[in-house]
């Protein structure tokens, strides 16, 4: 996590910065042609007092010249609470825009792209939290921040993949001993095993109906079929296959991938968290389980760190944000997000959890 970043403001001087982080990854002549972009992108962010707020898995070109922080979602959640700017350009997906204008609502807050989903954000409604939260009255519930924020006004907290365990753990020190954890299936089973959860998942047949639970579970954790459709990607043959390749790696793997997956690696942790980790050793080399372009944003910064590269598992919704369409969301003031005053007042109680917790 880091900030606040300041850039070169001409062309030259930025084709010269990216060039320096970016010559083993990108084309030269495409860096000309970003340089360009990038420079007008911050031209625009002085003109129109906006700050650019840029995830971990945004492009390396975009990544390394126009956002004055990047991080991971609960980061750039509380960076975002707190910004003074008119605007805030969410260089991320939809449901991190809406927590930024849940959480600062006075600011215009745009995402540079018309879609900008989430698997995870589409896998669940509020209706069916109301539907679930009936069948367990009293249970406490908590959703991982990838859900729109209509679900997150429904529940009492809510949590990132950097907090999650905190955010149990919270909870269960509070003498609760069931918890409804939505909607990532994965996020829920790994976070059980943490913090010595029974796991059980409610069945639909037609209605919803609860799940048995094991005999003698002192602790229940009540999950949702929800999966990241990119982390879902990962297998534990393709740890096994990599180790052989490479006798030597570290595998880093992202908590939405399965309990097998994390398993069968090395460390486990949010973005920001996986980050962390690798600028933390001093050499070595990595594979990280993950969306891909996260291996390059890593690479560019720390070259004597060795990150075997994956293109192919890239989050076709991050992927949507480009530095073309930043430059056109700050020329147009597009995509403005809104959240409904009273999804945002319902919302903020299990927002500010997140904020607090971890
Ligand atoms: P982080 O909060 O770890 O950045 O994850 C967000 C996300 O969408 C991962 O797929
Ligand atoms: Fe959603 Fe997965 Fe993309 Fe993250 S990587 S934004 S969880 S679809």
């Amino acid at each position: 996590m880091s900030g606040p970043f300041t850039y070169p403001e001409t062309v030259p001087a930025m084709h010269a910065h990216l060039r320096e982080r970016l010559k083993d990854v990108v084309p030269d002549f495409e860096l000309k042609l970003k340089a360009e972009v990038a420079v007008e992108v911050n031209r625009l962010k002085r003109e129109k007092n906006a700050i650019i707020l840029g995830h971990n898995y945004m492009e390396p070109a975009l990544f390394h010249s126009v956002p004055d922080y990047t991080g991971d979602s609960l980061y750039l959640a509380r960076v975002s609470a707190k910004a003074q700017a008119q605007t805030i350009v969410f260089c991320g997906v939809k449901f991190m825009a809406e927590t930024a204008k849940s959480l600062n609502p006075t600011r215009k807050v745009l995402l540079p792209s018309a879609k900008g989903g989430c698997s995870l954000a589409e896998s669940i409604t509020a209706a069916e939290v109301r539907e679930l939260k009936a069948l367990y009255p009293g249970v406490p519930s908590v959703t991982y921040v990838n859900c729109y924020q209509e679900v997150k006004a429904e529940v009492d907290y809510v949590c990132t993949s950097g907090n999650a365990e905190e955010v149990v753990k919270h909870i269960l020190a509070q003498g609760h001993r069931k918890i409804i954890f939505l909607p990532d299936e994965y996020l829920a089973a790994n976070v059980a095993r943490q913090t010595g959860m029974a796991i059980v998942y409610p069945e639909r047949n037609g209605k919803l109906s609860k799940a048995a639970e094991p005999a003698g579970a002192e602790k229940v954790m009540i999950g949702w079929r929800g999966r990241c459709e990119v982390h879902d990607k990962f297998t534990v043959g393709d740890v096994t296959n990599a180790r052989k390749q490479f006798p030597d790696v570290l595998v880093l793997a992202h908590p939405e991938c399965s309990p097998d997956v994390v398993k069968a690696s090395d460390y486990a942790g949010s973005t920001t968290q996986m980050i962390k980790f690798v600028e933390e050793m001093k050499s070595g080399r990595y594979l990280l389980l993950t969306e891909c372009t996260m291996g390059d944003n890593i690479a560019s910064r720390n070259p004597q760190r060795e990150m075997i590269r994956l293109c192919s598992v890239r989050c076709p919704h991050m992927n949507e944000i480009s530095l073309e369409e930043t430059l056109e969301s700050l020329r147009h003031d597009r995509y403005e997000i809104t959240v409904d005053e009273d999804v945002r007042l319902r919302s903020m109680t299990s927002l500010e959890r997140m904020l607090a917790i971890g």
